[in-house]
């Protein structure tokens, strides 16, 4: 088979009213080898939807996660993955052996027994930004008033940044995947300036070292301090939003399924359920690979649908059942291969405290809308809400 016989369908697939994941997606499973799609700018490329051909995508060493191939799919409002040249150290979009440097220093810091040692902190945090909640006084948006403040918070007492400076670095992040409400200029705008201080950060610990993660990469010497401003930027901006997402997701799902409420499972399901990183694990081939029967040619880009591969019937029995008793520890919600999701045990660790300390804290809390007018992301790279209004009883809080 090659290109020119190839089905074309529409881009982006997510479209407002629609559900998510896309019932387009059982479609392009169905279909003998591969979609092909035009982007926003014209460029043509494939799309993979199956869940064993996303698996080849992600680990075949022919096939690259660089955005300076020619024929890197360039999707969302950003354009895609910045270059090495636009900021040195976003190492998710190199491949091995440059990737491995960089996995290699960081590892250490996400690892389940490094994360674990950082509960109490999750946990305090939580407990603080679920206060904050409860102030506003029986009706509040859990988007911006909750979920955004959850992971900024945490991974920014990780990094080591000092407490007073927190408020600055989680207003910035805000703005950063704020989309609906910041405009171009005051994104670009948040980029320089976090930029700025991340640098003003990395130059105060090397003077006074402190007992946090960017100490302790720096001290490896494996990452140079220029190179270190970019991993901070892609660890505060890749946890973030996803995280934000799947929280408030979560906490709409949840209310639907209250007989889960409380049960642990419930983390591994929701992240494969709402596989809110639907479109960001760009790639390019650069040799000729044959994908899910189909010739691909070297430059021509691929898009793996994490989300049509974690609904597939092939791997996962009805994959649009909520059901947190199954084993779903195949999902591809984070990836796979080299760049899978580095701070998975980080998100698992957020999850299992903001579902257990919300619904214990605020049992009468419910969505203040219709579901149906509920502002889900249908642009941009990941699924979402643009907010969340919620209500409870503020008498009924322990
Ligand atoms: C990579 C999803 C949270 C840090 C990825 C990838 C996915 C993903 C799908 C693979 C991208 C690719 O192959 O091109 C998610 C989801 C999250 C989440 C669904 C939340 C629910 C986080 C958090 C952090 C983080 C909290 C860190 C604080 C990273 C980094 C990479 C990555 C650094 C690149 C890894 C590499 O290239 O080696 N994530 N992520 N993510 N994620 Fe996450």
């Amino acid at each position: 088979m090659t290109s020119t016989d190839t089905p074309m369908v529409d881009f982006p697939v997510r479209r407002p009213g629609e559900s998510f994941p896309p019932a387009a997606y059982a479609g392009y499973r169905e279909r003998p080898g591969l979609v092909r799609t035009t982007l926003a700018t014209g460029q043509p490329v494939w799309l993979v939807s199956r869940h064993e051909d996303v698996r080849a995508v992600l680990t075949d060493r022919r096939i690259s996660a660089n955005p300076e191939n020619e024929g890197f799919p360039k999707v969302g409002r950003t354009g895609g993955v910045p270059t090495q040249n636009e900021i040195p150290g976003w190492f998710v979009g190199l491949d091995p052996p440059e990737h491995d440097r960089f996995r290699k220093a960081l590892i250490p810091e996400f690892s389940v027994r490094r994360i674990r040692a950082w509960q109490p902190l999750i946990q305090r945090t939580v407990d603080e930004c679920v206060e904050a909640l409860l102030a506003k006084d029986g009706r509040a948006d859990l988007v911006e008033d909750f979920a955004l403040a959850v992971p900024s918070l945490v991974i920014s007492a990780m990094l080591g940044v000092p407490g007073d400076d927190r408020p600055f670095f989680e207003a910035k992040t805000k703005i950063l995947v704020n989309l609906q409400r910041s405009t171009e200029e005051e994104r670009a705008d948040a980029v320089r300036q976090l930029l700025r201080y991340i640098t003003r950060l990395i130059g105060i610990k090397q003077k006074w070292p402190g007992d946090d993660l960017i100490t302790r990469i720096l001290a490896t010497g494996a990452i140079t301090p220029q190179e270190m401003s970019g991993v901070v930027m892609l660890l505060l901006i890749a946890g973030h939003e996803t995280t934000a997402n799947n929280i408030s997701l979560g906490v709409v799902t949840l209310l639907a399924n209250p007989r889960w409420i409380g049960d642990e499972r419930v983390v591994e399901e929701l992240v494969r359920y709402h596989s809110v990183a639907d479109l960001v694990a760009m790639r390019t081939a650069v040799e000729d690979v044959e994908i899910g029967g189909r010739l691909i040619r070297a430059g021509e880009g691929l898009i793996p649908l994490i989300a049509a591969a974690n609904h597939d019937t092939n791997a996962f029995a009805c994959p649009h059942e909520f059901k947190p008793d199954r084993p779903a520890r195949n999902h591809v919600a984070f990836g796979f291969g080299v760049h899978q999701c580095l701070g998975q045990n980080l998100v698992r660790a957020e999850m299992a405290a903001v579902y257990k300390t919300l619904f214990e804290r605020v049992p009468t809390l419910r969505i203040d809308a219709p579901l149906e007018e509920l502002p889900f992301k249908y642009d941009g790279t990941l699924f979402g809400l643009h907010a969340l209004p919620v209500r409870w009883q503020p008498s009924s809080t322990p």
